[in-house]
């Protein structure tokens, strides 16, 4: 079945073609690679894996409760507006802002492959080609788990976000060959992570546990090629060359904040112009959504402060967004911490099927001996 079968909006042209800017470059030095890199590199290649294999898609999905959380975490819960809604509407309150959710970060994973493979044709360095390469490889992987997960189990899907999208546009069209880094690895990935991370931790079904881990762990690696790249990279600019990168975190920043108030799953629902109002302003308003965005700042502003982008400005953006405080938090830690947690879903899903094959086995060995 074709996705666009399964798009509440219709996205009218088959792509998005944005405009190829910048050049495309070649290095002939194959022997000066950082160690630091090439050890990132050797692990992202040691690191890969299938998610046909690794990944138990015979779970089932309710697609009216993917997460199986309570609906006290849904913006309008306990508004006047979800109390006059009928049992089958929220229902689809709860289908839309799964598929909502899913979407973007299917979209999202797709814009990774791309600014990942613009990294290894622009960026000057063989050492950050290599590392990059295996990048694409790893976002090819996540956007083809995600694109399975909405098509087989929640069965609808969303167009992208007009924020996310102006966000992908900038950072694409730009010609300079650290804006990807700053866009995509910075910014779309830091917010991207920190609602997988959420997710990850409150969801109580399996399927989209696996998925949101395992592709957490892999992230990690891409926030520390980011890292290190422009922590290099930024300590050799101009005042004047860093103010316009502050620039551009404040502004992608914003969008990555409207992105998350997903206002067209209100619109396509059906509700009434003050109606979407109302949810809007409920969104705006949950004490819930209001932790929830601010917790999705914790990858982004370290990684920030952690490149050399730290100045007053800066500050007082993130001051007036509410979020300066993710500054103290260690992004080393919460890697360490993504890590961890997929390697445990592994264990205890490994040590699940062999149980599984033990009992087989002595079932089909009692089955010989009573024959
Ligand atoms: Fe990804
Ligand atoms: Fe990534």
């Amino acid at each position: 079945m074709s996705t666009h079968d399964l798009y509440t909006i219709p996205v009218g042209l088959a792509t998005w073609d944005v405009g190829m800017s910048g050049a495309s470059r070649f290095t002939w030095e194959y022997d000066d690679g950082r160690d630091r890199m090439l050890a990132l590199y050797q692990k992202g290649k040691d690191k890969q894996w299938d998610s046909t294999k690794r990944i138990d898609w015979d779970l089932e999905v309710d697609p009216y409760d993917v997460l199986g959380t309570p609906d006290e975490m849904i913006a309008i819960y306990g508004t006047p507006l979800w109390d006059r809604m009928s049992t089958r509407m929220r229902r689809d309150v709860r289908l839309h802002s799964a598929a909502w959710q899913f979407s973007q970060f299917l979209h999202g994973e797709q814009g990774a492959m791309i600014c990942s493979a613009k990294i290894v044709e622009s960026v000057p360095d063989l050492d950050s080609k290599f590392y990059a390469a295996t990048q694409t490889m790893d976002e090819a992987r996540h956007a083809e788990t995600y694109a399975r997960f909405l098509q087989e189990k929640v069965g609808l899907a969303y167009p992208i976000n007009e924020h996310l999208k102006a966000l992908l546009d900038s950072t694409l069209s730009d010609s300079r060959w650290d804006m990807p880094y700053l866009g995509m690895q910075v910014l779309i990935e830091g917010l991207a992570l920190a609602a997988f991370g959420v997710m990850r931790d409150i969801t109580t079904k399996p399927l989209p546990k696996q998925i949101l881990a395992y592709v957490m762990q892999d992230e990690a690696r891409h926030v520390a090629f980011g890292r290190m790249a422009l922590r290099d990279y930024y300590r050799d600019l101009s005042e004047a060359e860093l103010r316009e990168r502050e620039d551009f975190v404040i502004e992608g920043c914003h969008l990555m904040r409207d992105r998350l108030r997903g206002r067209e799953t209100w619109e396509h629902l059906g509700l009434s112009k003050a109606e979407v109002g109302e949810a809007m302003e409920a969104t705006d308003r949950s004490d819930y959504l209001r932790a929830f965005r601010s917790l999705l700042f914790s990858r982004i502003v370290p990684c920030v402060k952690d490149i050399g982008l730290w100045s007053p400005r800066l500050r007082q953006a993130y001051a007036d967004m509410g979020v300066l405080e993710m500054a103290g938090q260690s992004l080393d830690a919460l890697m360490r911490q993504d890590e961890e947690i997929a390697d445990k879903i592994d264990e205890a899903r490994f040590a699940e099927e062999e149980a599984e094959r033990h009992a087989e086995v002595t079932g089909t060995i009692e089955l010989g001996s009573t024959s």
